[in-house]
């Protein structure tokens, strides 16, 4: 298919309408009549069978008599796409993100990837809106569930996984209909809101910008992700939606990125109450602009484009470069070929569920983080007395938000994980995730007494994460830590296991529980997932992404925040004019990086100083050793410091990372290597190189890495 051709033969009206994305319910509207939504956004049947791309169908069904009804009615036969968000899963729910992230294991995150882009298309999904790359450093944001974490390495890697899986590690979404084209976003800063509230105000200065928030967007782009979403917010005070020093100097420009560029949801409408545009066609204008090439949900380019066009206010060349743009999607989809990439096919072979929940539930348990356990409380013994109580004990609300398809009535509650294992468990469960009876309560205290070892479920709900559910306060609901104190006064050998989404602030948790094991939202097999983990079948090994405060007030908080000039250290305790808080330290309560495992690993590393010169690279050896009963799996992490820069630098960033499995007694030494490269950092020219000089190395299990050498570069 010549695309420069058939954009020579499309009307002006038929290129506009390539450039608008809807839902499908404005295709199932009564034949010919004007009613709701399409009235709402004042367009017209026209309009509708013009247009490039849908977004948010259910089933193959809707896809293909969507897609029949549209080539019916369309002049050149240009297929719809079909777009939605595939975050987690699609019927099959996996972690969410901050939980997959947990594994630090990029090939994890690509076979999700690829198994939900694979049951996505299934069911007729072109397009997915994933993965969400944005770095986040507030826990009260609920988007941060959506996230991959805190640290601009592991978002690259992790961010170039995701698209590796959904896309395929090469060009083949044309003749592969299984996978599917991935949308990264948002672009960019929106993780910055302003006190953790969703949609609020960002203001981050261009080097942070540069140096912390681009490279996970720039790795996405380097593994050939297709589509990029704008975000919400401003960037030097201009929306993104209608930023063009954003949109066209970084975005296509700094980092290369010529493909499709998609609006979020009504992005281009607010350009209009940001105050930036004082109606919808200067909201129109500014958007095409800035080379948005997709109005997702407003009809600012439908109405207005022709109109600017005609007025001289747009140039047609802008309009055809997005045009094409969009096509060249569809072609690359292979949508020319087969508008239903292969629906109609006797021979498709569809993703069946035993398959995908196998790996669902892997997935899960290598995504859980363990973060206390005293007195090896964990993992359960067979000859133990186990009994479950709390909230989350029998709740199937484990799939967690953007889980829109997944069935939450067919999720695995962790009581069902745990009955497959112990078929006699004592369960408690409540009928309300804050509030319970009297007569619950009590229950819940017998068998607290009756039992060995008691597993606690606690959370919050799914709705209490994802878009629009920031939070000020994001401690467990008081009814919850009220019932742990309860429960912890009639037995101490209590493991909390916890559902949620973002970070919490846990010290009630910790200070009554001999073991916490952090779910997060685990997705369709959650329970087995639990289970396999609290039986010691899967050994813990997953390690947070985000650090957890000990409170509220410290957030944003991150391990790798820049140094100050009075910074706080073992001499200054004392002291008042210290970059500190009077009534709580400036630690985390679980730094990045920290995970437990129930064995025990041994390091040892060849302390070093060494020289490195331009095309050299340096080695750091770790011998390490599984001490403990347990095989178990360990993440090698390695942190450098920069001494002396141009501008400030963080405490330490993470530079490498290794994942060891060693079973109980085994040992092994790995190889962690330094180049010139990977201590670069960007200047106040907003360029990025490495200076002479020299850098400290740490490594370790956490971001509170040891100290194992110097690294002079010259
Ligand atoms: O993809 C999402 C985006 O993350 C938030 N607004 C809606 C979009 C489409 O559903």
């Amino acid at each position: 298919m010549n695309l420069t051709t058939l954009l020579s033969e499309m009307t002006l009206a038929e290129k506009i309408g390539q450039l608008v994305q809807l839902t499908p319910n404005f295709f199932e509207e009564g034949a010919g009549e004007i009613t709701g939504p399409l009235q709402e956004l004042g367009l017209t049947q026209e309009n509708l069978f013009q247009i490039g791309s849908v977004l948010g169908t259910h089933t193959k069904e809707q896809v293909i008599q969507i897609q029949q009804a549209y080539l019916a009615k369309s002049r050149l036969k240009i297929p719809l796409m079909f777009m939605a968000d595939v975050v987690h899963g699609y019927e099959t729910i996996f972690p969410v993100p901050l939980a997959l992230a947990s594994s630090w294991n990029p090939e994890l995150v690509k076979e999700m990837a690829s198994l939900s882009g694979h049951e996505a298309s299934d069911a007729g999904i072109q397009v997915t809106f994933s993965p969400m790359v944005d770095l986040v450093r507030d826990a009260r944001w609920g988007r941060v569930m959506e996230s991959t974490g805190e640290d601009p390495y592991l978002n690259s890697l992790l961010a170039a996984a995701f698209v590796k899986g959904y896309q395929g590690e090469q060009a083949e979404l044309e003749t592969n209909y299984q996978k599917i084209a991935a949308c990264v976003k948002h672009f960019i800063g929106y993780g910055a809101a302003e006190g953790g509230r969703d949609y609020n105000t960002v203001d981050i200065s261009t080097i942070n910008l540069y140096q912390y928030y681009l490279p996970s967007f720039k790795a996405a782009i380097d593994a050939g992700v297709k589509l990029v979403m704008t975000s919400f917010n401003t960037i030097n005070g201009i929306p993104a939606s209608g930023n063009q020093w954003l949109m066209k100097t970084v975005l296509r420009e700094r980092l290369g990125f010529n493909q499709v560029l998609i609006s979020d949801w009504a992005a281009i409408w607010e350009l209009i109450p940001h105050g930036v545009a004082p109606d919808l066609r200067k909201a129109a204008q500014l958007a095409l602009e800035a080379g948005v090439d997709i109005d997702m949900m407003t009809p600012a380019y439908q109405k207005s484009l022709a109109e600017l066009l005609t007025a001289d206010d747009i140039s047609e060349d802008l309009i055809d470069q997005a045009v094409l743009r969009v096509l060249q999607l569809k072609a690359d989809l292979g949508l020319f070929h087969d508008p239903y990439r292969g629906l109609l096919s006797e021979d498709r072979r569809e993703l069946l569920y035993p398959e995908i929940a196998a790996a669902s539930r892997r997935i899960a348990s290598q995504s859980m983080v363990l973060l206390k356990n005293e007195q090896e409380v964990l993992p359960l013994q067979m000859t133990q007395k186990v009994g479950l109580v709390g909230p989350f004990a029998t709740s199937q609300d484990v799939l967690g938000a953007w889980s829109w398809i997944g069935d939450t009535a067919k999720s695995v509650t962790l009581a069902a994980g745990l009955k497959a294992s112990l078929p006699d468990l004592p369960v408690v469960g409540t009928d309300d995730r804050v509030n319970f009876t009297a007569q619950e309560r009590e229950q819940m205290v017998t068998l607290a007494k009756a039992v060995d070892r008691l597993i606690v479920a606690l959370g919050e709900s799914s709705e209490e994460t994802g878009e629009a559910a920031s939070k000020a306060n994001i401690a467990l609901p008081a009814s919850q830590i009220r019932l742990l104190k309860e429960l912890y006064a009639v037995n101490q050998n209590i493991v909390v296991v916890l559902f949620n989404g973002r970070p919490l602030e846990l010290s009630e948790v910790f200070a009554h529980s001999q073991g916490v094991l952090e779910a997060w939202f685990p997705g369709s097999e959650a329970g087995n997932a639990i289970a396999d983990v609290l039986l010691g079948r899967v050994n813990p090994s997953g390690k947070l992404t985000m650090s957890f405060p000990e409170k509220v007030g410290q957030v944003p908080i991150y391990y790798n925040q820049l140094r100050t000039g009075r910074p706080l250290t073992v001499e200054n305790q004392d002291q008042k004019y210290i970059s500190r808080y009077m009534d709580v330290s400036n630690d985390p309560l679980l730094p990045f990086g920290y995970g437990l495992s129930y064995t025990n690993f041994e390091w040892s590393v060849t302390q070093s100083s060494q020289n490195l010169s331009e095309n050299q690279a340096i080695t750091f050896e770790v011998k390490i050793k599984n001490t403990g009963r347990y095989s178990g799996k360990e993440t090698i992490q390695c942190y450098v410091k920069t001494l002396f820069a141009e501008v400030a630098r963080p405490q330490r960033e993470l530079k490498q990372f290794v994942q060891v499995a060693l079973e109980a007694g085994a040992e092994k030494t790995v190889t962690l290597r330094i180049t010139p490269a990977d201590l670069a950092y960007v200047h106040s020219d907003l360029e990025s190189r490495t200076d002479k000089g020299e850098y400290h190395v740490y490594l370790g299990n956490s971001s509170l890495a040891p100290k194992v050498g110097e690294i002079y570069f010259q």
